[in-house]
């Protein structure tokens, strides 16, 4: 049986995560957070001494990664890497640069491939991350291309790391940002665009509630 998929795409800081988990939650689906898992690739290969650079060596990373997601009493999906929580060390500023180094080589993606698609089980999956709907669920019945403008990601990303105590210039997180964009926008495998058929949505404007509503009602006309 193919279960049915929702896919949340988009840039980082555009609200893919908290509008995923509220989907998942709504639905009782299944949450897939592709981008933890090329966050543990990166990570897991400082642990083993493998250059980001060296896409053989980090392909294999990828394919062996002991990894396994628990959801957390606060609604927040830990990550455990061979059996030890790393969720704050990989959602680190320095774990999403390893990320999209990684990310950008075919042969890590290629990995990972089969891995993501596994999360797909009764009665449904939310899948969040940068080619969901192009690439990994291509015929999934509801796509969403979550953006907004690097200012305002920039400011909520701003504000998410105060609130954790950690000290961040804005301009340091913009810059780092657009880089980001840049790098995941502009490369030649899965580079980030929505998929033709996707429903995009701006959020700079637009609390996560609102956003929310709106997928809701995408999801009821399409039964
Ligand atoms: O979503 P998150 O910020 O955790 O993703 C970290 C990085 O992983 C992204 O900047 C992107 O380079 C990469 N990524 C990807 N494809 C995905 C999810 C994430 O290339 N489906």
């Amino acid at each position: 049986a193919s279960w049915p998929v929702i896919t949340v795409d988009g840039p980082g800081g555009a609200g893919k995560g908290t509008l995923s988990r509220m989907l998942a939650e709504h639905f009782g689906w299944h949450f897939l957070d592709s981008g933890a898992l090329y966050r543990i690739t990166g990570y897991a290969c400082l642990q083993a001494g493998v250059d980001w650079a060296d896409e053989p060596a980090v392909a294999e990373v990828a394919r062996q990664l002991d990894t396994r997601f628990v959801m957390g009493a606060d609604g927040e999906v830990g990550v455990l890497y061979a059996g030890r929580d790393v969720t704050a060390v990989i959602r680190s500023e320095e774990g999403g640069r390893g990320a999209s180094v990684v990310a950008a080589q075919p042969s890590v993606r290629e990995a990972l491939l089969e891995r993501q698609r596994d999360f797909r089980q009764a009665p449904g999956l939310i899948a969040d991350g940068r080619d969901m709907g192009t690439v990994v669920f291509p015929d999934a019945p509801l796509k969403i291309f979550l953006t907004a403008s690097a200012e305002e990601r920039a400011r909520r990303r701003y504000e998410q790391l105060r609130g954790k105590g950690e000290s961040v210039s804005l301009p340091r997180l913009l810059e780092d940002i657009k880089e980001r964009d840049a790098r995941d926008s502009s490369r030649a495998i899965a580079p980030l665009v929505p998929a033709r058929d996707a429903v995009v949505i701006d959020s700079t404007a637009t609390p996560a509630d609102a956003v929310f509503e709106a997928v809701l009602l995408e999801a009821s006309r399409r039964g």
